[in-house]
C-alpha cells in the first residue's frame, strides 16, 4: 500500500483552488437516479468516496462518465435496487442512496452500513424517519429490505436529532412522493442547501433548506439539469491549517466564507490573520499560534466535528493549553494516539480533549485511522521537522483531491512512496 513521504519544516506560499463538496458531491449522486434522465455535475472532486458512489450508481443501471471535473450521470435505465455488500463496506455514507434508489424503484435492499472509524453509525433516524413516509423497512440477516406500500406520502417529520444523513434522505425520498413533507429540526448543514439547489434546479419544490425547517412539497417527477458542487469547507479549513502551521501565506480560491464562519472564529481566535475577499481569502498566522480557552464541535453552524481533528492539530503547537468538546461523534479520537508521536501533548477523557501547545514537533511514522484525523497527522507532519511516514493514506484519498499535488504545489517537500 502505498504510503506518503512528507519533510517537514517548509513554509507554505502560493496559492490552491479548494475541491468540490465530498458531503455535497454525495448525495447529489443519489439525487440523481430521481432525474431519470441526464445530469451535468461541475467541480466535482476526484475522491475515492466519489469512485465508490459511482460505482453505485453504475450497479444499479446508471452510465456515469467523468472528464476532468465534470462528471455526466444518465439515470434513464436504472434495472437494480442493491447495493452490493462490497460497496456498503467500502462506504458507510452509501446509507444516502437508500432513500433516492425506494422513490425511484419503489423498493431497495442494502446492508446494514458498518460502523466505521468515529464508533457505531446507526442508522436509526433515517429508517424511523422513511418508514412514516411508508416504507415498510424489514431486515434479514444484516440486509435491509425496503418497499414502498403502495407508495412514499408525504408528512410530517419531526428530527430528535439534526442529523445530516437523515435530513438528505428524507429529502430524497420525499421529492417525488405524494403530498407534503416537513422535516422539523432538520439539519441545517450548507451540503444540505447544496442538495436542495441540485433537486430544485430539476423541478423539485424544496423550501427551507439550510433552516430547521424544511418543506418538500412531492412533485410528479424531474428532469435532467447541471449544477456545480459548492467548495469543501472542511478541506479548506485543512489547507488554512497547513499555512497557519508552517508560518506560510496561502490564498485559498473557490471558497464561500459564509459557510464558515465558525471555521473563521477558531482560526482567528488562534492569532490568524483571514483576508476574504469575494470566493477567496488570503490567510497566514502572526507567529506562534494561540490557545483557545474552548472549543466546542456543534451542528451547523457551529464549528464542524469534521474540523475538530484539523483544529486540534493547529493547537498542538500553539502557545498555552486548550480544550476541544467533540460533541457529535462518541469516538472521534482514535488519531490523538498517532499525533502524540510527534511529540504532541494530547490528552483525551470521554468527550474532552487537552491539548497543551508545544514549541515543536518532531517528525514521525504514523497510521492514518481515520479521513479528517489522517488529515491533522499530515498537519503535523508538515509542521514537523524531519521525514515524516503516513501510512493506511486511503483514508486521506476519501476526502481530500490530490492532497500531494495541493501542498506540493505551495511548498511542501510531500510525495508518495
Ligand atoms: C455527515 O455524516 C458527514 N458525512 C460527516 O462527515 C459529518 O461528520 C457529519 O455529517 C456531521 O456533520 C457525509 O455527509 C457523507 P449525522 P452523517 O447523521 O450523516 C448520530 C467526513 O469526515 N446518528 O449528522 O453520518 C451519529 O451516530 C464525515 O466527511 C444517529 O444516532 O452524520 C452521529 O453521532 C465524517 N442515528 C451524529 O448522529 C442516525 O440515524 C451525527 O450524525 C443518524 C445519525
Amino acid at each position: 500500500m502505498e504510503k506518503i513521504k512528507i519533510t517537514g519544516g517548509n513554509r507554505l506560499l502560493g496559492e490552491i483552488d479548494v475541491q468540490g463538496a465530498k458531503n455535497s458531491v454525495l448525495p447529489i449522486l443519489a439525487a440523481t437516479l430521481l432525474c431519470a434522465d441526464e445530469c451535468v455535475i461541475h467541480n466535482c472532486p476526484d475522491l475515492s468516496d466519489v469512485k465508490t458512489a459511482i460505482k453505485i450508481l453504475r450497479n444499479l443501471g446508471c452510465s456515469c462518465e467523468k472528464t476532468g471535473k465534470t462528471l455526466v450521470v444518465d439515470s434513464r435505465n436504472v434495472d437494480n435496487c442493491e447495493i452490493p455488500d462490497e460497496l456498503m463496506r467500502e462506504m458507510r455514507s452509501s446509507v444516502v442512496f437508500l432513500g433516492a434508489i425506494i422513490a425511484r424503484c419503489g423498493k431497495a435492499r442494502i446492508s446494514s452500513p458498518g460502523g466505521c472509524e468515529l464508533g457505531p453509525r446507526p442508522i436509526d433516524l433515517h429508517l424511523s424517519s422513511l418508514s412514516k413516509m411508508g416504507i415498510k423497512i424489514s431486515e434479514e440477516y444484516g440486509t435491509l429490505l425496503c418497499e414502498c406500500c403502495p407508495e412514499i406520502v408525504g408528512t410530517t417529520i419531526n428530527l430528535c436529532f439534526p442529523s445530516v444523513g437523515a435530513t438528505e434522505n428524507i429529502i430524497l425520498a420525499a421529492a417525488t412522493a405524494k403530498g407534503i413533507t416537513i422535516i422539523n429540526n432538520a439539519a441545517k448543514e450548507p451540503e444540505i442547501s447544496d442538495l436542495a439547489d441540485f433537486l430544485n434546479s430539476a423541478g423539485a419544490r424544496i423550501y427551507g433548506a439550510g433552516s430547521d425547517t424544511v418543506v418538500i412539497h412531492g412533485v410528479y417527477k424531474l428532469h435532467s439539469t447541471e449544477h456545480t458542487i459548492i467548495p469543501d469547507r472542511i478541506v479548506a479549513a485543512t489547507y488554512m491549517a497547513a499555512a497557519v502551521m508552517t508560518g506560510g501565506e496561502v490564498r485559498l480560491n473557490n471558497v464561500m466564507p459564509s459557510n464558515m464562519v465558525s471555521i473563521f472564529w477558531a482560526f482567528n481566535e488562534c492569532g490568524c490573520q483571514i483576508e476574504p475577499s469575494g470566493k477567496s481569502i488570503l490567510i497566514k498566522s502572526n507567529g506562534r499560534l494561540k490557545r483557545i480557552p474552548t472549543v466546542r464541535s456543534l451542528v451547523y453552524p457551529g464549528f464542524p466535528t469534521d474540523a475538530g481533528p484539523i483544529l486540534i492539530s493547529m493547537l498542538s503547537i500553539a502557545k498555552g493549553t486548550s480544550v476541544f468538546v467533540e460533541n457529535i461523534f462518541e469516538n472521534r479520537y482514535k488519531y490523538i494516539d498517532e499525533l502524540k508521536r510527534f511529540g504532541a501533548k494530547i490528552k483525551c477523557e470521554g468527550k474532552v480533549a487537552v491539548i497543551e501547545g508545544v514549541e515543536k514537533l518532531y517528525s514521525a511514522k504514523v497510521c492514518c485511522t481515520d479521513l479528517r484525523g489522517g488529515a491533522a497527522l499530515a498537519l503535523s507532519g508538515l509542521a514537523a521537522e524531519g521525514e515524516t511516514i503516513l501510512s493506511e493514506i486511503g483514508h486521506i484519498e476519501r476526502g481530500y483531491d490530490d492532497i500531494v499535488g495541493v501542498l506540493g504545489r505551495i511548498g511542501a517537500q510531500i510525495e508518495y512512496i
